[in-house]
């Protein structure tokens, strides 16, 4: 084990830890009549007590601190005066930078008492997460992973979102590779041992084509749904290891 290898696995681990808890924070501010601007706010805050930066603020000219994405909104939702209200369901996706490192995690959250179907796309959108970490294999491929997420959520009789999906991470917020939520066995790029990558599918309840939108001044678009029908995603920040994997952004 070289000294930088050591150093990044260190630095990594430490800036998961701390996306880990920067999103239960987030997750401890859902509640009925929350903006979503003062999550982003509180958020913000409580990153910057860490001593840490919020790799969204200024990203390709990104505005906030989080991404806020509720009900419909697939996912870079940006944070707003909208309150939330009883039955919606909101993911919020933190990223501190901890000395230079990125961790990057996102969870979906209930609002209150919230629809059936509201419980079954959440549930099968971390699902999903997790079916797509535990085939990672230090021989394996981004491919492994896609395949893995499209089978369990086409089961399920929703569709994953092709156009984004998961990405190297480390001392850059989004590096390659690109790790899809869909898939062949074998196929895409091969997983590299002691580097980063994310794994955030993102799950619909149809295969429609997104609707995108612009944010003011940035080069970062924000993603709906085409009907108004649900989205969910989950994401966690992933070490491959030279026997395996270590999730970085878990507590
Ligand atoms: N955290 C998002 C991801 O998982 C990226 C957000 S980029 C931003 O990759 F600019 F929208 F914040
Ligand atoms: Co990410
Ligand atoms: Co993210």
């Amino acid at each position: 084990m070289t000294p930088e290898r050591l150093s990044f696995i260190k630095g990594m681990e430490k800036a998961g830890r701390l996306a880990a808890e920067t999103l239960k924070y987030a997750e401890s501010l859902i509640r009925i009549g929350i903006s979503t601007n003062e999550i982003d706010q509180a958020v913000l805050d409580f990153i910057l007590t860490r001593g840490a930066k919020a790799g969204p603020l200024g990203y390709h000219g990104y505005p906030k601190a989080t991404c806020t994405s509720v009900n419909d909104v697939i996912c870079h939702g940006l944070p707003n005066e909208y309150k939330l209200k009883n039955g919606d369901i909101i993911n919020v996706d933190v990223t501190p930078v901890l000395e230079g490192f990125f961790g990057d995690t996102s969870g979906t959250f209930f609002v209150g008492d919230v629809s059936e179907k509201a419980k079954d796309i959440t549930d099968c959108a971390k699902n999903a997460m997790l079916e797509g970490i535990k085939v990672i294999t230090p021989q394996g491929t981004t491919g492994d992973i896609g395949f893995a997420i499209n089978k369990y959520v086409t089961r399920r009789g929703y569709a994953t979102v092709k156009e984004i999906g998961g990405h190297g991470i480390g001392r850059k917020f989004h590096d390659d590779p690109f790790v899809p939520s869909f898939g062949k066995k074998g196929k895409g790029d091969r997983l590299k041992p002691y580097t980063c990558i994310t794994v955030e599918p993102m799950v619909n309840e149809n295969d429609k084509p997104l609707k995108e939108f612009a944010i003011p001044d940035s080069s970062i678009m924000y993603y709906s749904t085409a009907d108004g029908t649900l989205s969910a995603q989950f994401e966690h920040t992933i070490l491959i290891t030279d026997t395996g994997y270590e999730i970085l952004t878990q507590i």
